[in-house]
């Protein structure tokens, strides 16, 4: 443990004289002044604080599970730190409301002083959603040229060094393909786990046939197809062939499947909540940019926003969009009672001793 080198002062410490000189207000003292604008200032660098808070937590995540294997001690400590990241979530779309104190009216009085500048540039929050998973190639809306040009050279580059490196989501897809459980020899876990899953799709079929005579029969055909592409896409789950429409591959999709199916087993249950956690992160970063797209409605209606996007309509489709884990919510497609799971033989549950 390091040792304290002396007395050590509080403002000091925390470089809160520098810390609070950076509140520049552009509507200047006097007539023109706008006494919310120092609220807008304040809002925005708190969220960048809590951004690179984030980030720390993410780079040492990423450091972790860029290693050919991941101990069960490791796992428990990116468990903590992706819990940290959601109560920080919890804390991002709480500040919303103190945004909102500000009224439409109030945020007119100097928005124009801040154009071309937006959060939309907030190289802090690219870095987030590139390390979780989200590239500029793969992002929803917005041409990549347009959305790198907004950045700075510095920015861009930031950008795009990082996307250089494997983001959590490549690596959550490796190490979910190197578990073991799928590649059992002596574990005929696959076949039997097809049988009950057809057998469930095939239970769907009749309920719908049967059972939903209020149903018109362009509905009824709707609810059908529906069964018979999640069919196909599980048939094409286990056909090598098959085309994969999928991000994560069909080896980390089968693996993550099956920790969702024996999350009860000791060995999965950090697995689990791991595999959760993410969703629960991805879900969090959804909700805020919902939230946020219904913040921009509320304080600007359809104008433009001050980095040149449509507004609440661009914000509205990125949040649907954007998703990044949305495979792992797509599992429990395939999800199937308890009952009919077959026993783990213990010779795999040695072997999975991750
Ligand atoms: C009065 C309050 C706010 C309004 C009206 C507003 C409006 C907008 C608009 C219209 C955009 C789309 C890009 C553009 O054309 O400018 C945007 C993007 C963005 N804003 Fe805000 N915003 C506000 C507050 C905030 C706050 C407090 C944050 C916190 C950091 C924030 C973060 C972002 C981010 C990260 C984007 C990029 C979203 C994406 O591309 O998916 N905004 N904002």
């Amino acid at each position: 443990m390091n040792r304290n080198q002396g007395p050590v002062y509080y403002g000091d410490y925390l470089k809160l004289n520098d810390l609070c000189a950076t509140q520049k207000p552009l509507s200047v003292e006097g007539d023109s002044f706008c006494h919310d604008e120092m609220l807008f200032i304040v809002v925005h660098q708190v969220y960048e604080l809590w951004f690179k808070q984030i980030i720390h937590d993410m780079k040492s995540i990423h450091t972790i599970f860029n290693q050919p294997n991941v101990s069960e001690k490791n796992l428990g400590t990116v468990l903590a730190r992706l819990e940290r990241i959601k109560k920080i979530q919890g804390l991002l779309l709480s500040q919303l409301e103190v945004m909102e104190t500000m009224t439409p009216m109030d945020f007119l009085e100097f928005r124009d002083l801040l154009i071309p500048a937006s959060g939309f540039q907030s190289v802090q929050f690219r870095e987030i959603e590139v390390m979780m998973g989200l590239s500029t190639q793969n992002r929803e809306s917005v041409d990549r040229d347009f959305f790198l040009g907004r950045l700075n050279e510095a920015d861009q580059k930031r950008i795009l060094d990082l996307e250089k490196l494997p983001s959590l989501f490549d690596l959550i897809n490796a190490w979910l393909e190197r578990l073991p459980f799928t590649q059992d020899k002596e574990f005929n876990f696959w076949n039997e786990y097809q049988v009950s899953v057809k057998k469930l799709l095939q239970g769907d079929r009749e309920h719908v046939e049967k059972n939903f005579a209020g149903l018109s029969s362009r509905e009824k055909n709707i609810q059908l197809e529906n069964i018979k592409q999640t069919e196909e896409t599980f048939a094409d789950l286990f056909d090598k062939e098959a085309t994969h429409t999928k991000r994560l591959s069909k080896q980390a999709i089968l693996n993550g499947l099956f920790i969702f199916l024996y999350r009860d087993e000791p060995i999965f249950q950090i697995p689990h909540m791991l595999l959760t956690a993410l969703m629960d992160i991805d879900e969090n970063f959804t909700t805020w940019r919902y939230r946020h797209a219904m913040m921009a409605h509320r304080m600007l209606g359809t104008k433009i926003g001050t980095g040149g996007s449509s507004g609440h309509l661009y914000l509205k489709r990125a949040a649907e969009n954007n998703r990044v884990y949305t495979d792992l919510f797509d599992l429990s497609t395939y999800l199937v009672p308890k009952t009919v799971l077959p026993e783990i033989p213990n010779s795999l549950k040695e072997k999975m001793k991750i």
